[in-house]
């Protein structure tokens, strides 16, 4: 694997600068206080790319809230894309049965994650549950995903950083970055 020796120098553009990031997640916030005044909430959390994002706009809400984080995989490949399959690696820690849901995502890029999970939590028959991405990448979209709470939406590019990785690195970046394409087309 590939380990660069200077994040920046693999970034071409800065599609969203970390003020930019920063001032649309305390709208999102004041917004999810008001829609849900006068009640919790639980926020569930993807890992690993959501971690910055949750860990900002839980700050950014006044209401009581509960965290819990799950961890998926997609099966890889054309397979994927056809079934949708995906591997739960690591499962809610608490019930939510009765509790009002905010699933917190980084990015929806074909929506088959958030369908087959849309689809399990509703199992476990929470009062409600909504959605809230801070990227939606609807040029790629497989399937519709009712998005409640969206911070940008993007063209379709290779972006990195603010938790979003290529081959697990950059998510550290404190923007979000377009990929110069040779470093994803470099050979190993
Ligand atoms: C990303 C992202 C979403 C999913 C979206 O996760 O966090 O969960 O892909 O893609 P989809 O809409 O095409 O399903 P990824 O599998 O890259 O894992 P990571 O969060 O650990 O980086």
């Amino acid at each position: 694997m590939r380990t660069p020796t200077d994040l920046m120098a693999d970034i071409g553009e800065v599609l969203l600068d970390e003020d930019r990031i920063q001032a649309r997640i305390r709208e999102l916030g004041a917004q999810i206080s008001a829609d849900y005044a006068g009640r919790r909430i639980t926020l569930v959390s993807v890992l690993k790319g959501s971690l910055p994002f949750m860990a900002d706009l839980m700050r950014s809400i006044t209401l009581p809230l509960r965290i819990d984080l799950m961890e998926v995989s997609s099966y890889g490949g054309a397979t994927t894309e056809s079934s949708g399959l995906v591997r739960i690696l690591k499962d809610l820690s608490t019930s939510i049965e009765g509790e009002e849901v905010l699933i917190c995502e980084d990015i929806i890029d074909t929506g088959l994650t958030l369908n087959y999970l849309i689809r399990y939590l509703k199992g476990k028959r929470p009062t409600s549950l909504r959605i809230c991405t801070l990227l939606d990448k609807p040029a790629r979209r497989l399937v519709e995903i009712p998005v409640d709470y969206t911070g940008f939406t993007i063209p379709d590019q290779f972006v990195v950083g603010y938790g979003l990785d290529y081959d697990e690195l950059y998510r550290n970046l404190r923007f979000v970055g377009v990929l110069k394409p040779e470093v994803y087309a470099a050979p190993e």
